[in-house]
C-alpha cells in the first residue's frame, strides 16, 4: 500500500489558515479520499495538556527555551500517536501548522536558531517531513485586521503584537527559500480564488 499524503498549513495568525486547510478539508471529503486532520500544538490528550501551558496568557514567565521544548514535545507525541500510523494505513494527513511554525516563531521570531531549531524539529518527528507545505501568505497589518473581524481573544502567542508577527512573516520567508516543499501562496485574494492554487497543487501531487 502507498504510503498516505502529509499536507500541511502555515501561516502567521490571522493570514486565513484555517479557512484554507477547510476548504481542503472539505474537497477530500466530496472527493472520498481516506483523510484526518490534526493540529499543532495538540490533537493528542498529551498534546491538548501541553496546548494548554504554551497558549495561556498567565505563563508569562515562560522562557523561549521552554517554549520551543513544549511545542516540540507536543509534536513528538502526535507524531508518533496519530501522523505515522495514518501515513503508513495510507491515510492523507492534514496538519493545521507541523514544524515550519517554529522554525518561524522559535527560530527566527525567538531568535533560537534555525539550524538548531530545524534538528530538533526532525528529533521530535523522528526524520518524518510534510510531503507539501501550503504557506499562507499575507501581511501582517491584514492578518492583525482578519484576527479583529474573528473577534476571538489573543492566546500568548497572539498577544506578541504586530513586531513579532513581522518577525514570524520573515521566518517564513527564510524557511519557503530553504525548502522547497514549501508553497508560498498569496493570501490577499477570496478565500476562493486561493483555494484554486491550492487545489491545483495538491491534484499536481497525485
Ligand atoms: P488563521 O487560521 O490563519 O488564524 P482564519 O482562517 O481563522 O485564520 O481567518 C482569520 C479571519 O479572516 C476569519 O474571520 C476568516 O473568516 C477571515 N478570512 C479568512 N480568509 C480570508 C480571505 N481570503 N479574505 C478575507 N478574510 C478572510
Ligand atoms: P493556534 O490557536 O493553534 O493558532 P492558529 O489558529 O493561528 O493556528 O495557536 C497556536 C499558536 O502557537 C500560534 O500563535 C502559533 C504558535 N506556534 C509556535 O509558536 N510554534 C509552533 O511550533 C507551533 C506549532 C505553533
Amino acid at each position: 500500500m502507498d504510503r498516505g499524503l502529509f499536507i500541511t498549513f502555515e501561516g502567521i495568525d490571522g493570514s486565513g489558515k484555517s479557512t484554507q486547510f477547510n476548504l481542503l478539508k472539505e474537497y477530500l471529503e466530496q472527493k472520498g479520499v481516506d483523510y484526518i486532520v490534526v493540529r499543532e500544538p495538540g490533537g493528542t490528550t498529551i498534546g491538548e495538556k501541553i496546548r494548554e501551558i504554551l497558549l495561556n496568557k498567565k505563563n508569562d514567565k515562560m522562557v523561549s527555551r521552554a517554549e520551543l521544548l513544549l511545542f516540540e514535545a507536543a509534536r513528538a507525541q502526535i507524531v508518533e500517536e496519530k501522523i505515522k500510523p495514518s501515513l503508513e494505513a495510507g491515510t492523507t494527513v492534514l496538519c493545521d501548522r507541523f514544524f515550519d511554525s517554529t522554525i518561524a516563531y522559535q527560530g527566527y521570531a525567538r531568535d533560537l536558531g534555525l539550524d538548531r531549531v530545524m534538528d530538533l524539529n526532525m528529533y521530535a518527528t523522528d526524520g518524518l517531513e510534510p510531503d507539501v507545505t501550503f504557506l499562507i501568505n499575507v501581511t501582517p497589518e491584514e492578518a492583525l485586521r482578519r484576527r479583529g473581524v474573528r473577534g476571538e481573544a489573543d492566546d500568548r502567542m497572539e498577544a506578541l503584537g504586530m513586531g513579532f508577527q513581522a518577525k514570524v512573516a520573515n521566518g517564513y520567508h527564510e524557511a519557503a527559500k530553504r525548502y522547497s516543499r514549501i508553497k508560498v501562496i498569496d493570501g490577499h485574494r477570496t478565500p476562493d480564488e486561493i483555494f484554486e492554487d491550492i487545489k491545483s497543487s495538491y491534484e499536481a501531487l497525485l
